[in-house]
């Protein structure tokens, strides 16, 4: 087992135990991959101001997120497909987040359905829902979230049309894998991987499978999932959807000030400025590069969060620092998921925990709630 210290580590180890297929599904962005490049090199164009002689012996990343109280504050991203990564995988990234005191987001997407998750974990989770044509089947899925204790809706509202990313149509993804030629010899070398499946009792794709009309088995989902994104989705549908929810709502997917602004006047209680981590519009800009922006736009009316990029408490200290009061990370953790399953999760947060806390001292900071942009050298071109 190699000496694990940096999200890169994990990285490695994800690609080395996963199918390909799955590795790439979640290692890629869409189109050219400008946009998830940028989400990571833009963080570089920041540099940290170093301070000395400050009192550092009394630190907090202690923070709280829409009311919620948190050991820093992150969240774990919706991610699809995560149970395809390690099985039960949404069981094992929920409880690692629990266990580290930070909220867990479950996709409309994943392989455990809600119930799945309530049954494994004490705390609230967020459930993160994809608005589709069908509204017995939203109904029935806010019921259900609500039912199991969810304790924040996620909208997100990049995906009503699907960004293209070229690896998953030439590896075929599907989720459980088509057994090709291919395919095969791949799964031949991902043996950990593959017994892990073999235990796992969970019905694929839980959140839909048997609860949406025609969509018996995971080969049925893929067509029902494509015809089924409302393309008609807007703000007045935003604001029933939020009256329907009755909870704390969150927007996913603002690149926009403009959008935010209108996220706050529906009343919503956080957005999240995201590029849906590169994978949606390529050639957006980098969400680093617009959160300021965004955050001068909408100043104290809604909360600010934003994802897309972040793979170390540095960067989480950039975006901290330009306006955001929390950050969500995706592929940060589902690297640590692939790796080693639940204790890569751990890893994965004790590792970015680590560098946002040495790093808040190295700067001369004591408290991650009072970070502001004078802690930052930026780039002149950034908005
Ligand atoms: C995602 N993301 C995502 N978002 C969402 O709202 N619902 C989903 O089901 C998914 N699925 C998904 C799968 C994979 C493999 C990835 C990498 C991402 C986007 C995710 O929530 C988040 O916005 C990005 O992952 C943030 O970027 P980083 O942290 O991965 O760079």
């Amino acid at each position: 087992m190699p000496v694990i210290t940096t999200i890169d580590d994990l990285k490695r180890l994800h690609k080395r135990r996963a199918p390909k297929m799955f590795y790439d599904y979640a290692e890629s962005g869409s189109w050219t991959e400008q946009t998830f490049r940028e989400n990571s090199t833009d963080f570089d164009l920041i540099r940290l101001r170093q301070r000395v002689a400050v009192d550092m012996s009394d630190r907090s990343t202690a923070a709280t997120l829409i009311g919620t109280d948190v050991a820093m504050p992150l969240a774990l991203a919706p991610v699809g497909l995560t149970g395809m990564q390690c099985a039960d995988g949404e069981i094992k990234a929920a409880r690692a987040a629990e266990k580290f005191g930070v909220p867990y987001t479950l996709s409309t997407m994943s392989i455990c359905s809600i119930e799945d998750v309530a049954a494994h974990t004490t705390q609230p989770f967020w459930f993160q829902l994809y608005v589709m044509q069908d509204e017995e089947f939203v109904d029935n899925i806010i019921a259900r979230a609500k039912k199991a204790g969810c304790s924040a809706l996620v909208l997100t509202l990049d995906l009503q049309i699907l960004g293209q990313r070229h690896k998953d149509l030439k590896n075929g993804l599907t989720a459980p894998p088509k057994l090709t030629i291919p395919t095969m010899i791949n799964l031949a070398t991902k043996w950990h991987w593959g017994l892990g499946m073999l235990q796992t009792k969970r019905r694929f794709f839980g959140n839909i499978v048997g609860h949406a009309k025609g969509v018996g088995d995971a080969s049925s989902l893929s067509s029902w999932t494509n015809e089924q994104f409302d393309l008609r989705l807007d703000w007045d549908k935003i604001a029933k959807l939020k009256e329907k929810w009755g909870g704390k709502l969150i927007l996913k997917g603002i690149l926009d000030a403009e959008d935010a602004k209108k996220a706050a006047a529906i009343g919503a209680d956080a957005i999240i400025v995201s590029n849906h981590g590169g994978r949606q519009l390529d050639g957006a800009l980098s969400a680093i590069r617009v959160l300021p922006s965004i955050a001068a736009a909408v100043g104290d009316r809604i909360e600010v969060h934003m994802d897309s990029g972040i793979r170390s408490g540095q960067d989480m200290l950039k975006a901290l620092a330009l306006g955001a009061k929390g950050v969500h990370i995706g592929r940060a953790y589902i690297y640590g998921l692939g790796a080693m399953g639940e204790a890569g999760v751990s890893k994965a947060l004790e590792i970015i925990h680590k560098e946002l806390d040495v790093t808040m001292a190295l700067c001369g900071r004591r408290d991650v709630r009072a970070l502001d942009r004078d802690v930052l050298l930026v780039p002149q071109d950034f908005e």
